[in-house]
């Protein structure tokens, strides 16, 4: 038998590994059903009046707590209504004004180009394709924090006073954020309504984690494949931090160990291995929207942390030991000003904490902190992620 046939003949816990991705969402949202009901609730003159009706809501709540699979199945049973359609857009991949707006245009008119339309050309292309086709449109902005600071606030304005054009408002908005202070950035009137059109997740409990866990299990493996020890245990760690995504990652991880070791079942050994192997507070994701020079400033950043015992950094050492990491990396390292960017870029997505310090002195600094991620961790996945 072959090397091939035979890895490939291996028994496996799992029947549906997919079942597991990120980006699956399963029909149906344990505990989740309330906040569907008050998006739809929210949402409900323009369901049912369509023409003149636009509105906008707001989306709340920690990592993991199920934001972006919500407003999502919100968007798989819009869709299902005749004249409705939605459009997810991640700002953190499509992370500028015109970068967003053209990926929604892009959905409806495929052949749109790129190059040489403002944001306000482009809502007005939209919109005119809407009232050609006579269709509505819910417009999700996930992440939409990492708009902010980037004429996002034109883009959120553009298309908010669009949708207060009653008449022929034909766009309604859903914002999905973890963090609330990206409101600040907004108009009185948009801000006005997204105080009180919000849809606030809670971290999960232990027993809601279990729910969500027994539904993965039965979708993803075959029956009997995974001891409700297991589960049980994986439950009780997520519940820390109420994160169904790190949760869903153990289950994941928890299975991968199994069948390495070609074990019948998933048993708490294996959820204990992955729990070693896995962080809560770590989103790959940010990873792969970084490019090198930028994932070379936070490995310089993880790598002085990991070695120096400190807890805050000065960018004057970042810098340095960014340079460091460059010609180990054979990259040419960019100037100071460029430097200071890929920092600002870091602190927006949350993979540093920039604070200015010591306000007021002579030569005020920035101290950079890695928010909750072991920065030993940290440092593995990116050398890992600089390698591929
Ligand atoms: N109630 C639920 N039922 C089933 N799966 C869920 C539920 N809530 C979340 N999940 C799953 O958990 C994972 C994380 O959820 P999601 O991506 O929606 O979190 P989020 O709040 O958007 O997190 P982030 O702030 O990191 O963007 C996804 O795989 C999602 O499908
Ligand atoms: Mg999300």
């Amino acid at each position: 038998m072959s090397l091939l046939d035979e890895e490939l003949g291996r028994p496996s816990v799992f029947r549906d590994e997919s079942k597991l991705d990120f980006d699956y969402v399963p029909s149906k949202l344990p505990h989740r059903e309330e906040h569907l009901r008050r998006l739809a609730r929210i949402f409900r003159t323009v369901l049912e009046n369509r023409v003149g009706a636009s509105q906008s809501a707001l989306v709340t709540g920690r990592v993991g707590s199920g934001k972006t699979a919500v407003t999502r199945r919100f968007g798989v049973m819009v869709r299902e209504r005749r004249e409705f359609d939605y459009v997810h857009v991640n700002c953190r991949r499509h992370n500028t004004a015109s970068l967003a707006v053209y990926r929604v245009l892009q959905s409806f008119d495929s052949g749109h180009p790129k190059r040489g339309y403002s944001v306000e050309e482009m809502i007005d292309s939209l919109s005119r394709i809407l009232r050609r086709r006579d269709r509505y449109l819910f417009l999700a902005l996930d992440e939409v924090d990492c708009l902010m600071g980037k004429n996002g606030g034109d883009l959120i304005y553009s298309l908010s006073r669009m949708a207060d054009d009653t008449s022929e408002s034909r766009i309604s908005l859903i914002y999905v954020t973890r963090d609330l202070s990206f409101r600040d950035q907004l108009d009185e009137s948009t801000r006005s309504t997204l105080r009180s059109n919000v849809v606030e997740l809670g971290p999960y409990s232990r027993d809601e984690l279990r729910d969500i866990l027994g539904q993965r299990v039965e979708l993803a493996f075959y029956p009997d494949r995974v001891s409700p020890e297991a589960v049980e245990l994986i439950s009780d760690v997520a519940s820390d931090w109420g994160n169904a995504r790190f949760a869903i990652e153990l289950l994941w991880k928890s299975g991968k160990k199994a069948d390495d070791e070609v074990a019948e079942r998933v048993v708490p050994e294996h959820a204990r291995y992955a729990k070693g192997e896995t962080h809560p507070e770590f989103r790959k994701e940010v990873l792969d929207g970084l490019d090198d020079n930028r994932l070379l400033v936070l490995l310089a950043v993880a790598r002085l942390l990991r070695r120096s015992d400190r807890a805050y950094l000065t960018t004057g050492e970042v810098k340095e030991a960014y340079s460091r990491e460059c010609e180990n990396h054979g990259v040419k390292p960019r100037k100071h000003t460029q430097f200071w960017h890929y920092v600002k870029d870091l602190d927006r997505v949350g993979a540093v904490d920039a604070d200015l310090s010591g306000e007021g002195e002579r030569g005020t600094t920035t101290l950079l902190s890695l928010p909750d991620v072991p920065a030993e961790f940290l440092e593995k996945q990116l050398d890992e992620h600089l390698y591929r």
